[in-house]
């Protein structure tokens, strides 16, 4: 009768710890993350532990692609960073700095086939898990080390980069960097009051789809802020920030951060966008052809209200750490995430 008693009571408690765990199961589902994978949190933190990158020329202060400061920091900060092995044989990857009298295609070519002669790692996998920075690299293409370089080695590009030079799933590029503002404004304290529907700066502002919009008391377009104040409190009083991808996307982080869902308006697709195979940005801004002019933007933009919009506005927000640089790098910030794409290209395949 005990026995009874026990186990009849067990099979009503079995049934609700099912239906919790259902409950959980379900309720963690629904939670919108801004992740593509659920495992980022375990990798990344595998990553921390694990990742081992063997820089060529480790001296070399003076590399040939350090026109712009994003590149320069991101070199310096990789450096610096715990990541560097001295054994290449313990390496996942492999960091070709290149000199600076290493520019064009053909300096290049020279360099690698140096590198290939003296050294067994090149030829194993014919650069695939090397990798290197370059944001405007232009010339003829037809050396074999070049074609090596750029079929197989990952190009660690600056956002936008130019048409054609990147390959996806396989390139990456860096988040631009941040406008000087980040340590000063708290987003979180900051009244939201919604009084515009799209705020816009940048230089390209005599673009044809945002002169049509000047006009329109909804939005605000500007060449630029008049100070750093006064763009964290439009970026927190405005619904979206407008980028052109062929233009200016300096702030597109710094919206995020603010709550201002990016609606990036592009002639072309967007295989570059930073992250692209860790976040989930269609979830979390708006893209519109430039074709469509400012109908098709305004129907984007009214496609993407109510709950869809608090979600995207709450994902950016997330996200936003990961656009933010750092001189001295910070846990999730933009250069450990970079890392963290580059720990996921380790196993690419090479191209023959
Ligand atoms: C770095 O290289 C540039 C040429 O690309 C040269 O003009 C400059 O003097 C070099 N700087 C140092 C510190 O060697
Ligand atoms: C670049 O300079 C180094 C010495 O600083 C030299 O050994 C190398 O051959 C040069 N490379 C090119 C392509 O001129
Ligand atoms: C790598 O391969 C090339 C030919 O593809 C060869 O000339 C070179 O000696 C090889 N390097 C090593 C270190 O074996
Ligand atoms: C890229 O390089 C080419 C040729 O050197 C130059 O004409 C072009 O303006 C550069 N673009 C950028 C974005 O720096």
């Amino acid at each position: 009768m005990a026995d009874l008693l026990q186990s009849s009571s067990i099979v009503p408690s079995l049934l609700l710890l099912l239906h919790l765990s259902i409950f959980t199961v379900l309720a963690v589902q629904a939670k919108p993350s801004p992740y593509l994978s659920s495992l980022f949190f375990t990798d990344y933190n595998k990553m921390l532990e694990t990742f081992k990158i063997f820089v060529y020329n480790r001296d070399n202060k003076n590399q040939s692609d350090f026109t712009s400061p994003v590149k320069l920091l991101f070199h310096e900060s990789l450096l610096k960073s715990p990541f560097l092995t001295t054994n290449p044989d313990e390496a996942h990857l492999f960091y070709l700095s290149f000199p600076h009298n290493t520019t064009t295609t053909r300096q290049i070519s020279r360099f690698i086939n140096n590198l290939r002669t003296d050294l067994p790692f090149w030829n194993r996998t014919l650069g695939a898990d090397h990798f290197h920075l370059s944001c405007n690299r232009t010339g003829p293409e037809s050396y074999r080390n070049f074609v090596e370089l750029r079929k197989n080695s990952v190009q660690i590009s600056c956002f936008p980069t130019i048409e054609a030079m990147f390959i996806p799933h396989k390139d990456l590029s860096l988040p631009p960097l941040n406008p000087p503002l980040l340590a000063h404004h708290e987003p979180e304290l900051m009244t939201r009051t919604g009084k515009l529907l799209g705020y816009f700066w940048g230089k390209d502002s005599e673009s044809t789809v945002m002169d049509e919009l000047r006009d329109n008391p909804e939005f605000l377009i500007e060449s630029e802020p008049s100070d750093w104040n006064d763009y964290a409190e439009k970026l927190s009083s405005s619904k979206f920030c407008l980028f052109l991808y062929n233009g200016d996307v300096f702030g597109i982080g710094t919206a995020f951060r603010f709550g201002c869902v990016p609606l990036v308006i592009t002639d072309r697709p967007m295989p570059d966008l930073p992250f692209s195979d860790v976040l989930r940005w269609s979830e979390m801004a708006v893209f519109v052809g430039i074709g469509g002019g400012v109908a098709e933007l305004k129907s984007a933009l009214g496609r993407a209200c109510g709950d869809r919009y608090e979600r995207m506005r709450e994902l950016g927000m997330q996200a936003s750490r990961h656009f933010v640089w750092n001189t001295y790098p910070q846990p999730y910030d933009a250069f450990h995430m970079v890392l963290y794409q580059l720990w996921l290209s380790r196993h690419t395949i090479r191209y023959v």
